[in-house]
């Protein structure tokens, strides 16, 4: 075979080939794939503690944090809407469609849970936007353990305007027209 035979068979060998799917076919090669390692994916390896992502950590709220929470959203038409869809995603089941505590699942709404209180109703202690913010993010830590946690589920300015819109059905609940 004359040198140019050669080279131009190499070369088709080369390029008809990916080396990395057929590199681990020669033996003493296969051992550098098959050997005792973490391969992608197989094994996730937690961060270290400590690691705080680079778009910031969220402080652990308390009953005393939370009260002191100022509402960075204004209660507009927008907050109002965005807050009504999260409230009846999330909250509605349980606390009812105007936040009277008579969901479906509710004992008052013909469900099973039996401690589900109104939201709208004046004789309650009257809570803060901030301390509405922590039932919303962190009940477990601000109720007495009742109600599941949502601040894995609800985020960002969604949770403000939830609170919006408890206010809104609040001023409702007193004739006093909320939602335009
Ligand atoms: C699975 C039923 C359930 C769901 C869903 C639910 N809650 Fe609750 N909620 C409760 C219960 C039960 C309590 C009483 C909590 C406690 O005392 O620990 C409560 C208490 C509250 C309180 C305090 C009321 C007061 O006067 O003490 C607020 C505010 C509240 N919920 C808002 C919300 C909002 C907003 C949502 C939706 C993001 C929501 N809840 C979803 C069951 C629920």
């Amino acid at each position: 075979m004359g040198r140019a035979a050669l080279a131009s068979l190499v070369v088709a060998l080369l390029s008809a080939c990916n080396p990395d799917t057929v590199v681990h076919k020669v033996g003493w090669f296969s051992t550098m794939r098959h050997q005792r390692n973490i391969k992608p994916y197989a094994r996730p390896i937690p961060p270290v503690a400590g690691t705080v992502p680079v778009t910031g950590e969220e402080l652990p709220l308390t009953r005393e944090t939370a009260d002191k929470l100022v509402n960075p959203r204004t209660r507009t038409a927008e907050s109002l809407n965005r807050g009504q869809w999260v409230f009846e995603t999330y909250c509605l089941v349980c606390h009812g469609l105007k936040g009277e505590g008579n969901g479906p699942v509710s004992l008052t709404g013909g469900g099973p849970f039996p401690g589900i209180p109104s939201l709208v109703d004046p004789t309650r202690p009257k809570m803060t936007d901030g301390a509405i913010y922590g039932m919303v993010v962190e009940a477990q830590r601000m109720g007495r353990g009742l109600m599941p946690r949502y601040g894995d589920k609800i985020h960002g300015t969604d949770r403000w305007d939830v609170v919006n819109y408890v206010r809104s059905l609040q001023l409702n609940a007193r004739g006093g027209g909320g939602k335009q």
